[in-house]
């Protein structure tokens, strides 16, 4: 910290928020479209189903998918002394999508990191066994202050077997080594072929390879369908990460 450099009060507000959050998992990898908010929604359900007390934050502010993903229609939260996570389908959940409904929320550099803090500061997370985190893409705002304010955090990386995905996720392990932020592992998705070069990636920098997940041509009938997302690839993958 710089000396003089000014303090947002709330990230005071934000570990005592937490404080009653066992693990706070972080589903994360640099570039979009592997498959992190379908990882994060099903593993939060997966954990939910397993009785384990879940909440599911989804930190994508301009292009929030878990709603989706868990089929989920709630409008503005309930509010007393601060924020209650809706609770759906066993799951603590809050999305910008519950406050700005269907409308755009475009956001950049403070703005971003204001509406995270806020958030953070404000929401009545209350006792979990895990808190999981729909990580944006790219390692820009919300990552890095995610990494800043919560030392507690744990990061699972997702990523699939294209080069443009590995060279990327080889960044994103390089700058959360040199942040000494604590790793889960590497989860591949949309795995086709024979080849896991993105566990032996991960074996390079003595990151644990906790599996893989076929591509699912079905997938897209399963979003919004919990029924559905209970039977897939992705559910029997997750599940036993934790
Ligand atoms: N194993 C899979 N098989 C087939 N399709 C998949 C698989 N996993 C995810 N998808 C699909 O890939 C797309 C991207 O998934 P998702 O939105 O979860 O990725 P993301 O990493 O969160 O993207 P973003 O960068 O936008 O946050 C979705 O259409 C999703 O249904
Ligand atoms: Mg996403």
């Amino acid at each position: 910290m710089i000396a003089g450099e000014p303090i947002d009060p709330r990230t005071f507000v934000v570990e005592e928020r937490l404080a009653g959050v066992s693990r706070i998992v972080g589903v994360a990898g640099s570039k979009g479209g592997v498959g992190r908010s379908v990882v994060a929604s099903t593993l939060a359900l997966a954990l939910a189903d397993q009785g384990k007390r879940v909440g599911l934050f989804d930190l994508d502010f301009t292009s929030p998918s878990d709603h989706v993903v868990l089929g989920v229609e709630r409008g503005f939260p309930d509010e007393e002394f601060g924020i209650d996570p809706h609770v759906v389908h066993g799951i603590h959940m809050v999305s910008v999508a519950f406050f700005a409904g269907d409308t755009a929320v475009p956001l950049r550099g403070d703005a971003a990191t204001g509406a995270l803090l806020e958030l953070l500061a404000i929401t009545r997370w209350g006792d979990l066994d895990v808190l999981v985190l729909d990580m944006p893409p790219g390692l820009g705002d919300t990552n890095l202050d995610i990494v800043q304010l919560l030392p507690r955090l744990e990061f699972l990386l997702v990523g699939n077997g294209s080069r443009v995905v590995i060279d990327s996720v080889r960044r994103a392990l390089q700058l959360y080594t040199k942040l000494d932020v604590s790793m889960i592992g590497v989860l591949e998705n949309m795995h086709r072929g024979n080849e896991h070069a993105i566990g032996s990636l991960a074996n390079t920098f003595g990151v644990p390879f906790v599996g893989s997940v076929p591509y699912d041509q079905n997938l897209e009938d399963a979003l919004g369908d919990v029924g559905l997302l209970r039977t897939s690839d992705v559910y029997g993958a997750v599940r036993d990460i934790l």
